[in-house]
């Protein structure tokens, strides 16, 4: 398995992962995203030195993908955001994604992880604490947090 950098060619692969049901009710913003608006902002991230898209893949074949947003002008606390192609999902795919991007982040000089997490999104809530982050409750969302 290897996790590369993201580039346009992935964009439309990303906005129907991202458009999927499952992937809207456990985002912060539900609402549906037009390719317009998703290529837009896409290339606006690639383009962004504080911003690093990976996608997972197996034999090839897409199969998550995961963005790291550096939070602090150090460059040492990077936000996680993920999710996995809607028909790979429940395969172990999100715990490789958290796996592998401790390394990348090290890579960068990054030494906290965090990741905010829906309280009902229970895969995402196993993934996290599998990985060993700790958690800290503000209401109905959960913050995720690890020391590198
Ligand atoms: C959240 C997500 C990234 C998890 O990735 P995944 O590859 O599906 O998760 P895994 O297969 O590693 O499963 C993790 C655990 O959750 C459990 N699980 C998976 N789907 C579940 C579901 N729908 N309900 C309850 N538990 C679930 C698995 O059984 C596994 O439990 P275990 O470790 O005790 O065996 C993925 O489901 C996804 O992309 N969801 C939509 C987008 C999203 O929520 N992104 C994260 C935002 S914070």
């Amino acid at each position: 398995m290897e996790l590369r950098c993201a580039n346009m060619d992935d964009a439309e692969l990303i906005l129907k992962w991202r458009n999927d049901a499952d992937t809207r009710r456990n985002s912060f913003s539900e609402k549906e995203i037009t390719l317009e608006d998703h290529l837009k902002w896409f290339s606006g991230r690639l383009s962004d030195s504080g911003c690093h898209i990976f996608i997972l893949e197996n034999e090839e074949k897409a199969v998550g993908n995961i963005r790291l947003d550096i939070l602090d002008d150090e460059g040492k606390i990077g936000e996680i955001s993920y999710m996995v192609a809607p028909e790979c999902r429940g395969q172990g795919y999100g715990g490789i994604l958290l796996q592998r991007i401790e390394d990348k982040a090290r890579e960068m000089g990054i030494s906290i992880l965090t990741g905010l997490v829906k309280a009902e999104n229970i895969a995402s809530k196993k993934c996290f604490e599998k990985q060993g982050y700790a958690a800290a409750f503000a209401g109905t969302i959960i913050s995720y947090i690890k020391l590198l």
